[in-house]
């Protein structure tokens, strides 16, 4: 329990977080990453050079000492952050060397304003912080654990099928090598896939979104190949040159909360831009698998035919499905981009809406939905990498 005086503290501290914590976080990470090379193995390299890890992590302890005394308040936040942490492998003895070096960071950055009762009461609710990822984090672990012996953080899957979906598309279906039964999914989870470039010293992590329904024997990803020079791109260009069938990779059981309600029965709209499309599929697929007459949109925007993945199985579904339009735009191909006008004509009425894309499609999207009066509640979104605040904007 922390004293009301540590509560006090760290709550009239948040401003001061707000103006630093960037800072904070950027000396933290630097601090880190010299004592514990390690952790590189587990750190998504392209987040922290783009700082978006830096944010993400800043924005929830400023939401977590907001709420110190009531930390229930932030469960959605905690429960998402820590779908993510378990898919990692993040483990309770990480926790102590994040604090360490968060409370050094506090005190390198704010110098003599960091005073010792100022530590003290950052020290006391990171402490509390840290137990309520740990004891969620471990509910995870147990459960992959209970449904799938011997799987707790990561193990070895075989690449059994790898097929071109667009010309920067490719899909990759992985088996255990184990042999064991694959555990079912929630429509729109990810995997994490880790694995070593020859020649590096760290091992690299990426999130991908399952891209089919659950109930088959195989995990299927579908990957973007980006430019070289981006961020993301060292990785994604050596899973599609170099990753093959027959080559091993190490996967960690699905996670997420951004999935479908399949106990629902509204009905759907699934807007997706560029490779934004995976989790969809997912959701598309299992509503025709499982309430075929349950009423559906899917809505893609891709810059070209040829950069566009699925376009066959989409048909093929839709044509299949009673209630159900598909509608695809091209951007440059004279169609423009999806607006708040074809939103009012193509998003079903009552539906649950799901999208995911770059974010400034996804901004473009949320607010025109928000333009047409679709309840925020009703919308649910995913990020490409670390969750960011969604800014809105004039459409
Ligand atoms: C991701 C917060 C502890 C490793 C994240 C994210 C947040 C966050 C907000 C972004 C989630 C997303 O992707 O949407 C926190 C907080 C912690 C904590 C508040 C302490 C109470 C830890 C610890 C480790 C860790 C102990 C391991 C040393 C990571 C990694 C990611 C992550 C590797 C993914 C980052 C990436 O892909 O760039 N964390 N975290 N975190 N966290 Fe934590």
């Amino acid at each position: 329990m922390l004293s009301q005086q540590t509560i006090d503290i760290v709550k009239s501290t948040v401003p001061v977080l707000e103006q630093h914590g960037k800072t904070i976080t950027t000396v933290f990470y630097k601090n880190m990453f010299e004592a514990h090379p390690e952790l590189l193995n587990i750190f998504n390299h392209a987040n922290q050079s783009r700082g978006r890890q830096q944010t993400a992590l800043a924005n929830a302890v400023y939401a977590a000492a907001a709420n110190i005394d009531n930390l229930g308040a932030i469960l959605p936040a905690v429960i998402q952050i820590s779908h993510k942490h378990r898919s990692l492998g993040i483990l309770p003895e990480h926790y102590p060397i994040v604090g360490y070096h968060l409370l050094g960071a506090i005190k390198e950055v704010l110098g003599d304003a960091a005073t010792p009762e100022i530590i003290t009461a950052w020290g006391e609710a990171y402490g509390v912080i840290a137990d309520a990822f740990i004891g969620v984090e471990k509910d995870m672990y147990d459960t992959v654990e209970a449904e799938n012996e011997g799987w707790r953080t990561f193990k070895d899957f075989t690449i059994v099928e790898k097929v071109q979906e667009s010309d920067v598309i490719t899909s990759f279906y992985f088996k255990p090598v184990d042999g064991k039964k694959l555990p079912s999914y929630k429509p729109g989870q990810y995997i994490t896939i880790r694995f070593q470039i020859p020649g590096d010293e760290y091992m690299i992590n990426r999130q991908y979104s399952l891209s089919q329904a659950p109930g088959n024997d195989t995990f299927r990803i579908s990957v973007k190949r980006e430019d070289e020079c981006m961020p993301n791109g060292k990785a994604s260009v050596h899973i599609h040159k170099n990753l093959n069938v027959g080559d091993t990779v190490e996967l960690s059981a699905p996670a997420g909360d951004f999935f479908l309600d399949t106990d629902s029965e509204t009905p759907v709209t699934l807007i997706s831009g560029g490779v934004g499309i995976t989790p969809m599929m997912a959701m598309y697929e299992t509503i025709a698998n499982e309430t075929p007459n349950r009423p559906v949109a899917f809505l893609h925007s891709a810059r070209t035919r040829s950069h566009q993945a699925f376009h066959n199985v989409l048909n093929d579904i839709n044509e299949k499905l009673s209630n159900s339009t598909y509608k695809a735009l091209f951007s440059e191909e004279g169609d423009g981009f999806i607006t708040a006008d074809f939103l009012a004509e193509h998003v079903l009425k009552g539906s649950d809406v799901y999208v995911c894309g770059p974010t400034p499609f996804m901004q473009a999207v949320v607010s025109a939905l928000h333009k047409n009066g679709v309840a925020n509640e009703k919308i649910h979104f995913e990020f490409f990498g670390p969750a960011e605040q969604l800014e809105l904007v004039q459409v």
